[in-house]
């Protein structure tokens, strides 16, 4: 999900990585380093920190005409300097820098140590480095493509060998890498923005291809050696647009990349054949799992909301008792620590205080407290007793979004790995995987109608005052999207689970108080239908997120937006995407600083 730039010509190399990987800072990453032929052998600087660190360790005569250099977002192995890329291989002489996540590099790093390879790093990466060095004989480019099949995973792999000067090899799989050409120089990054500033001329490499680059040629080909040509294009974007992919604010870019972030959330970690969920980290025996008597979640914010969404799970499938608390409230309230409970913290950049320190409170009285954060190696990462990364990838909008779909997601694995521990039948978890799948896509059939939603909000931007209404698991998501409109438009809104309208908010309805209902078709539409009228009959606009196919609601409310159906545990995925699209396009359509709302933080460090 990060940084890779690598470059070959006759310029130096040193200078030309740093600035690429300088240009790469707006990607979010937490270490960095570069590596350069020199003299016959290669020089490795990197560092755990910002491009500054990096800059301050690199002596001034590094100069070198080739190559690679790396921006981290970690997801194996906490940050710190020696888990930075690029990696080596034993011998020292060959370099890699990596984007993605190698799904099976434990065998294979048993594989490699059983065969005499010495790990230095707890990353994933490092075992790339020494799979080329197990097939290299002098061609650097062969020895990658017979590694590369032992691969399971995602991949942007940048690599040099000391004993094959001048060349850089690439391949990808799963995450993006451009060739930039320039004039009697090469370029490779993991996307324009390292480039732009030497060339406009740009090859994009598809998954599977394989290219190997000198300063004046480059040739692609797949990993069996054969031929690819490959269109040369221009680069048309101006760099300020590249950074955000062509979108226009990270949090648009954020939402519309949920199919992939909630793929890459369970990525690795579902298990067909036994119908069941695989989760690193956990740090709890099976006995230990099967004989918990309770969940309790803490977390703030939207991270609190999918800790709500997680309670109502583990209570629908795994049949356990789940607690959902505010961190802050815990903090202070001499908790009370009752046995055979297992305690979340949920945070996507893992040092919100409030949730951090109501973690230590719980721990300091004997609990047990497991992460579920985004950014690895974080405070509530490294102090809690395991956990699970949601692998999101950057989330650099203040609003969080991305985030909750992905940390929801972990409460589907965690629900259905616990379920199959205990009464959930085989065919039962099958088709709860086959519904998790299925939702990625859900998801991509809600954003490719964001036209609708836009229409939507401006018609909808100037109310002063909002309901969202839900029920069920899709209560938490009801107050997601209240949070989300309040937070990035300013406008003012609640949420309530729906049967509560009648009891208190209803004095609120006018024509000038819209209401957003939730409506999935479950059990309970029939008693929303009935809340939805009751507001109408007092004149309220409403907004109906509804099934597609519900034709009745289409007659009784001022708007619907019609989502998939679902399996109606799996409808917050589904409900929450129109909320976040509804709330961004108010926001736009009122002038507001989307990516940095007035008054709000990314990651709220104080009490
Ligand atoms: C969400 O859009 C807000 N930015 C905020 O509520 C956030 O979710 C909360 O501060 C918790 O942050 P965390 O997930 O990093 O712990
Ligand atoms: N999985 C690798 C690591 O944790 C690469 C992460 C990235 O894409 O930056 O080091």
């Amino acid at each position: 999900m990060c940084g890779i730039i690598g470059y070959c010509g006759p310029r130096n190399a040193t200078q030309i990585l740093v600035e690429g990987l300088k240009r790469l800072e707006y990607r979010g990453y937490d270490s960095a380093g570069i590596a350069v032929g020199l003299n016959g052998s290669l020089k490795v600087i990197k560092t755990k920190g910002k491009i500054k660190e990096l800059r301050q360790k690199i002596p001034g005569d590094m100069i070198s005409s080739y190559g690679i250099g790396h921006t981290r977002w970690a997801t194996h192995g906490v940050v710190n300097d020696i888990n930075a890329h690029p990696h080596t291989d034993c011998s020292g002489n060959l370099a890699i820098v990596h984007n993605g996540i190698i799904e099976n590099y434990e065998s294979l790093k048993n594989m490699l140590e059983s065969e005499g390879h010495i790990f230095h790093t707890d990353t994933d990466s490092e075992i790339i480095a020494h799979l080329i060095e197990k097939y290299f004989n002098d061609d650097l480019e062969k020895a990658v493509k017979e590694a590369l099949p032992l691969l399971k995973g995602t991949y942007g792999i940048v690599c040099i060998h000391a004993k094959d000067p001048g060349r850089i090899v690439g391949a990808r799989n799963g995450s993006p890498l451009v060739v930039g050409i320039g004039k009697d120089e090469m370029f490779l990054a993991s996307d324009v923005t390292a480039i732009i500033a030497h060339t406009k001329k740009a090859v994009y490499l598809e998954d599977g291809e394989v290219v190997f680059i000198k300063p004046e040629d480059f040739i692609t080909t797949d990993i069996n050696d054969k031929k690819i040509t490959k269109e040369i294009e221009q680069i048309t974007w101006e760099l300020q647009e590249i950074e955000k992919d062509g979108f226009p604010c990270f949090m648009e870019k954020e939402i519309m990349e949920q199919p992939e972030s909630i793929k890459r959330a369970m990525s690795g970690r579902i298990d067909k054949e036994l119908a069941t969920a695989h989760l690193g980290g956990l740090n709890l025996s099976t006995k230990e799992l099967i004989n918990l008597e309770r969940v309790k979640i803490i977390a703030a914010g939207t991270s609190f909301y999918a800790g709500m969404v997680g309670a109502y799970l583990l209570e629908a499938i795994p049949r356990i008792p789940a607690i959902p608390e505010l961190a802050s409230e815990v903090r202070y309230k001499n908790p009370i620590i009752e046995k055979n409970t297992l305690y979340f913290a949920v945070s996507q950049s893992g040092e919100t205080i409030d949730t951090l320190f109501a973690m230590k409170e719980l721990q300091r009285k004997g609990a047990t407290v497991l992460g579920i954060c985004n950014v690895v190696g974080s405070s509530i990462a490294r102090d809690s007793d395991g956990g699970v990364y949601i692998h999101s990838g950057p989330e650099i909008a203040v609003a969080s979004t991305k985030a909750f779909t992905s940390q929801i997601t972990v409460f589907y694995l965690f629900s259905l790995l616990l379920a199959r521990m205990r009464d959930l039948s085989f065919s039962a978890g099958e088709k709860l995987i086959t519904d998790l799948i299925s939702i990625p896509l859900k998801v991509e059939n809600v954003l490719s109608r964001w036209q609708q939603l836009k229409e939507m909000a401006i018609k909808y931007a100037h109310y002063k005052d909002f309901l969202f209404l839900g029920r069920g698991v899709n209560y938490p998501v009801a107050l997601e999207g209240a949070l989300k409109l309040k937070e990035i438009s300013y406008i003012h809104a609640e949420g309530y689970s729906s049967a509560e309208i009648k009891h208190g908010p209803i004095a609120l309805i006018n024509e000038e108080t819209p209401s957003v209902f939730l409506v999935p078709d479950d059990e309970l539409r029939e008693k929303i239908i009935s809340n939805i009228k009751e507001v109408k009959a007092r004149k309220g606009k409403v907004i109906a997120i509804s099934v597609e196919g519900d034709e009745e609601i289409k007659d009784i409310v001022d708007d619907v937006f019609e989502i998939p159906a679902t399996h109606e545990l799996f409808y917050p995925f589904i409900m929450v995407v129109p909320l976040q699209l509804f709330a961004y396009y108010c926001a736009l359509e009122l002038g507001r600083n989307v990516d940095q709302p007035r008054n709000l933080a990314k990651s709220v460090t104080v009490e």
